[in-house]
Order: C-alpha cells, then sequence, then structure tokens
C-alpha cells in the first residue's frame, strides 16, 4: 500500500472488537449482531455472489443508473474533483465514475479492511495509471479526520450501493453531518439509496432461490466458531429475511431451530427455538423522506437520478 494514511483504534485490535461486539449482541433480549462483521474474505466473497443475482436488483440498478448519467454525474462533481469514496468496494461503478470526471485530482479510498483497500489501490492503479491514489483506513462509522495533505477543495464524497441503508437513523445523520464537514463548504456528495417498493419484491432480494445470502447470513456463525473458537452447529439456524414496516427496512436474522446451548470461550448462551440473532437491517427510503433527512444535516439536493422503475436513486447533494 503506497500509503496508509490513518489508523483507527479499532483496527488494533479487530478480534477484540468482534469478542466484545459478539458477547454484548448475544446477551441482549433481542440478540444482534452489528452487520459490519458479515465481512471477512468469505463474507465479501459472498456478498459479490449476491450482487450478480437476479434477485438482487440494486447493483444493476445503480450501475446502469450510473452509466446512463454518467456525463450529468460527473459535471455535478465539476473538474479536477477529489474523490473520496466512503467503503472502497464498489469496483465497477467507481470506474465508471472515475471514467466520466473530468481530470479527477486524486482518489481517497477509505475503508477499514487494509488487504481489500489494497486490492483495490491495486486495481485502480491498473485501470488509472495516470490518476493519483491515496487509501485512507479508517472506520467511516466513526469520526475520522482526513490528512490535511489531501486537497481541501473540490471533494466529492462516493457512497454508492445503498450501504447508507445498513446505518440506523442516528448514525445515518451522524454519517452525513460527518460528509458534510470532511467535504468542506464546496464541496459533493453522491449517495445510492434502494427505494420503497413491493416487500415480495425486497424479500426476494434477500432470500434468493439459490440461498447465497442464506449463505452469507450463516457464515457469520462460522466467522465466530473460528475466531472466538465457538461451538455453533449452522444446520441448527435458519436464514429469514423480514420487513420491517415500522423502520422501512429489510432484515436478516439467524433463527435458531431448536432450544439448544452454544459455547463461545469460556461463555454461554442459550437459544430458545424459534429465537432469532438480528444481524443486519437495510433501510428502503421515498425519495421525500432521504432529502429531509439530508436537509436536517445542512446539505442540499442537487440533483437526483433514478432508473425508470424509480427502484433506485442516487442523490447528488450540495454542501
Ligand atoms: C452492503 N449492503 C448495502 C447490502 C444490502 O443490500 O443491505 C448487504 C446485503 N445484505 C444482504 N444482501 C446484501
Amino acid at each position: 500500500m503506497p500509503e496508509a494514511l490513518q489508523l483507527e483504534e479499532r483496527q488494533a485490535c479487530p478480534l477484540d472488537a468482534f469478542r466484545a461486539d459478539v458477547f454484548a449482541g448475544l446477551s441482549r433480549r433481542q440478540k444482534a449482531l452489528p452487520s459490519r462483521w458479515l465481512y471477512d474474505a468469505r463474507g465479501s466473497e459472498l456478498f459479490e455472489a449476491i450482487t450478480k443475482l437476479d434477485e438482487y436488483y440494486l447493483t444493476r440498478t445503480e450501475t446502469a443508473i450510473l452509466n446512463l448519467n454518467a456525463r450529468e454525474i460527473a459535471a455535478f462533481c465539476g473538474r479536477d474533483t477529489v474523490l473520496l469514496e466512503y467503503g472502497a468496494g464498489a469496483g465497477l461503478k467507481t470506474e465508471i465514475l472515475l471514467n466520466a470526471l473530468e481530470s479527477p485530482r486524486l482518489y481517497v479510498p477509505i475503508d477499514l479492511a487494509a488487504d481489500f483497500l489494497q486490492q483495490t489501490v491495486m486495481r485502480m492503479g491498473d485501470g488509472f495509471p495516470l490518476l493519483e491514489i491515496r487509501p485512507l483506513i479508517a472506520d467511516f462509522n466513526t469520526d475520522f479526520e482526513i490528512p490535511t495533505t489531501v486537497p481541501a477543495r473540490r471533494r466529492t464524497a462516493f457512497f454508492p450501493g445503498s450501504t447508507i441503508g445498513n446505518l440506523d437513523e442516528a448514525e445515518t445523520l451522524l454519517f452525513l453531518r460527518r460528509v458534510r464537514k470532511q467535504v468542506g463548504p464546496q464541496g459533493n456528495a453522491l449517495i445510492g439509496i434502494d427505494l420503497k417498493k413491493d416487500v415480495s419484491t425486497l424479500l426476494a432480494a434477500y432470500d434468493d432461490r439459490l440461498k447465497i445470502t442464506a449463505a452469507f447470513n450463516l457464515n457469520l456463525l462460522a466467522r465466530i466458531n473460528r475466531e472466538l473458537r465457538a461451538d455453533f452447529r449452522l444446520h441448527l439456524f435458519a436464514h429469514e429475511a423480514r420487513w420491517n414496516r415500522l423502520e422501512s427496512g429489510i432484515e436478516m436474522h439467524l433463527v435458531s431451530r431448536v432450544a439448544h446451548m452454544v459455547r463461545i470461550e469460556d461463555r454461554t448462551f442459550h437459544f430458545a427455538s424459534g429465537e432469532t440473532i438480528h444481524t443486519e437491517s437495510s433501510r428502503k427510503y421515498d425519495v421525500a423522506a432521504f432529502a429531509d433527512l439530508v436537509r436536517a444535516e445542512d446539505w442540499r439536493v442537487g440533483a437526483i437520478w433514478t432508473d425508470s422503475e424509480k427502484r433506485f436513486a442516487i442523490f447528488g447533494l450540495k454542501a
């Protein structure tokens, strides 16, 4: 990696952070685990496979929106922009944007996973040999500084994939505030959001016929077994996707098929039959609700690009 610009405290010992989240999450009345732990190497592979599924319309729809509106989006960002990508996993989408941008000044992929960042840097370096790339190791869900060596003017934050939907309401507002501060008074943001639609389409996207999403969800238990010496028996859990109307989101759960105990290091956790671990929420917005949210954090909605079926939207925000 050319330059590791920042190391978050969390990164210093991710295993301690993982253990603390697992113990705290499984001690709650509604057992829950933070969705960011879904992405170990296997989890990232499975997520990549999810993005190609028929039922998972999100990735191909957002990619099509970017392709179709690339020139307009590039004009919105302006020339010589410094592109800050929050979570450096968008691959093809970032390439579409970088190809369209007029003389991008610098590309700063931001991610907590150093190995993942390294892959991004190598791939983008091959595809864009003239582009300066400066990776930043940071958790975009915590407060972190953009180093002063990154030009402060003409910054554009890029947060595609509807990843913002995986944050809860407080985290979403904090994220919008943080990004606004980080891009500065003349900055922009491009944020991808999944739009509300019929529940059957949403449920299918999170419970596909090939059971890849089920494998993605269950892999979290395999990760706990491996990293925290636990004895989860994966066949005793089933994947479930649920629509939570009040939260306007799809939830992923792991449902215990029978009453049983699980040992994790020196602790024991009891699971009742039918009890669930909530592993992820994926919020779906309507355009007006998301616009209200960003305005509350002092952003102006400059443009909204969407597909003909209004499945997905990319918001162009001005600070
Ligand atoms: C990364 N994130 C936006 C995905 C989503 O749709 O919430 C993660 C995912 N979970 C299950 N399928 C995909």
